[in-house]
């Protein structure tokens, strides 16, 4: 297993649309995928996807904490890795929510985002089994955030307001900057994925 680096939209792989996974045998998914995961932890992210290690295939990998406090936030989902091949939302609800974003891939910046409060992702999971996962609250909207990268989408695309942490007033940015490696919660910390 290995860190990767993080590309950054400089890079223009960031903004393609990344490929199906169609074999499943090949050692190098699995590489990728413990890459990822170590990538992910290493960042103190939420979530990640291929395009954002330079691999342009339909890859993500999420993974909530799971201290004390994310644990009564996210519930069963608290510290349980997803590894979700070729994601596809199948179904989405209509009611929205706005919350605070940030991407490993834009360090540093925060956005508001309306996301769906619930969705349905149906994908193949690693040895390329059919899966179907259904989210909600945070999880959705990582979910929604890393299917995004896979077709070059960014979330400074649909935020209504993007800032720089440090043109946050002081307390905020000690509570974000506190908070945005570890969980979000109903008052606003924020994760990176
Ligand atoms: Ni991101």
């Amino acid at each position: 297993m290995a860190v990767r680096e993080i590309i950054t939209p400089q890079n223009a792989i960031l903004r393609k649309k990344a490929n199906k996974v169609t074999n499943f045998a090949d050692p190098k998914l699995q590489t990728l995928i413990e890459d990822m995961v170590e990538t992910m932890h290493d960042a103190g992210g939420v979530g990640l996807a291929a395009p954002q290690v330079a691999i342009t295939q339909r890859v993500i990998v999420i993974e909530l904490p799971d201290d004390e406090e994310s644990k009564e936030e996210y519930g069963e989902n608290a510290g349980v890795l997803f590894v979700v091949i070729n994601p596809e939302i199948v179904k989405a609800s209509e009611e929205m929510v706005e919350g605070v974003e940030a991407c490993l891939s834009i360090p540093g910046y925060f956005g508001k985002v309306d996301r769906h409060v619930a969705v349905t992702v149906q994908g193949q999971d690693r040895n390329g089994k059919e899966i179907r996962i259904k989210s909600r609250d945070w999880l959705a909207r990582v979910f929604q955030h890393e299917i995004d990268h896979l077709n070059g989408v960014l979330y400074i695309d649909h935020a209504k307001e993007v800032w720089k942490a440090s043109e946050m007033e002081q307390g905020e940015t000690d509570e974000v900057a506190d908070e945005n490696t570890v969980s979000e919660t109903t008052d606003g910390n924020t994760p990176s994925s």
